[in-house]
């Protein structure tokens, strides 16, 4: 796999380009009532990116420059796809309205979480790692639901979204994986991420919005033979790096949580 070129994406990184988006379109093809709900929810993860964010600046995640700098255009990137799934959403009749519970208000466990990351990676040098893999499978996973929502809804103006917002995402996943199997390499490193990732990984958007929505997501998305094979993908792909090459990721909790998957 090639290098990631941090300067030349820093040059590029900019808002989404919705100016091909033909919004008034968007009604002339039905939008189902489950497309809704994904994309309900898929926003609302995006615009939670600042959430993830505050985590992280309490970390020594903020420490590397490279890493610093990615995270700053990320968010940015981030925040318009949250945006552009709103005006999607708006265009669709189905305009996003305030959120029951306002993001500065964290719920317990979540504030619990933070400190326990935040004392980690004071007393852990390589913490950068399990952050980098925990990129790489939140990011790989958004790519791919965002993939199989196109699939699946079959509606020109949302493929066409999606496709630009695909494009982002498949290069965090590239910056994150690249980070990942850099810090990967030696065997301390490897084996504590991956013990956290055994012990704590769940899909990227779990404790966000409500289980009930997620749960629905994951068998709207991935349920049946095309599903199936994106998850094992998913997987697959994160099992390449050193030290991950048994874990059990997106299909073993889809197992859990949504029900086995058949064959
Ligand atoms: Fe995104
Ligand atoms: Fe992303």
């Amino acid at each position: 796999m090639r290098a990631f070129d941090l300067d030349a994406w820093m040059a590029r990184s900019r808002a989404l380009d919705l100016s091909e988006i033909d919004w008034a379109a968007v009604r002339l093809c039905s939008v189902s009532s489950d497309t809704i709900r994904t994309l309900r929810y898929m926003q609302d993860i995006e615009f939670h990116t600042i959430i993830y964010m505050r985590k992280l600046l309490a970390t020594r995640a903020i420490d590397d420059p490279e890493v610093a700098t990615f995270l700053a255009c990320w968010l940015h990137e981030e925040t318009f796809h949250g945006l552009a799934l709103a005006s999607f959403l708006d265009a669709a009749g189905h305009p996003v309205g305030p959120r029951r519970r306002p993001r500065s208000r964290e719920p317990l466990a979540q504030w619990l979480e933070s400190r326990a990351i935040a004392a980690l990676s004071s007393v852990w040098p390589d913490f950068c790692a399990v952050h980098m893999v925990w990129g790489a499978i939140n990011e790989l996973t958004t790519l791919t639901g965002y993939r199989r929502l196109a699939a699946i809804a079959g509606h020109p103006v949302l493929t066409e979204l999606l496709e630009r917002i695909m494009g982002d995402e498949s290069r965090h996943f590239f910056f994150y994986y690249r980070q990942a199997e850099q810090r990967l390499q030696h065997p301390a490193p490897a084996r504590v991420a991956r013990l956290l990732v055994d012990r704590f990984w769940a899909p990227v958007g779990s404790g966000v919005g409500p289980a009930d929505d997620l749960i629905f997501m994951a068998r709207y998305l991935f349920a049946g033979d095309d599903g199936r094979a994106a998850v094992r993908r998913v997987d697959d792909t994160i099992r390449r790096l050193p030290g991950f090459a048994t874990v059990r990721l997106l299909e073993a909790w889809m197992d859990r949580h949504v029900g086995a998957l058949t064959s």
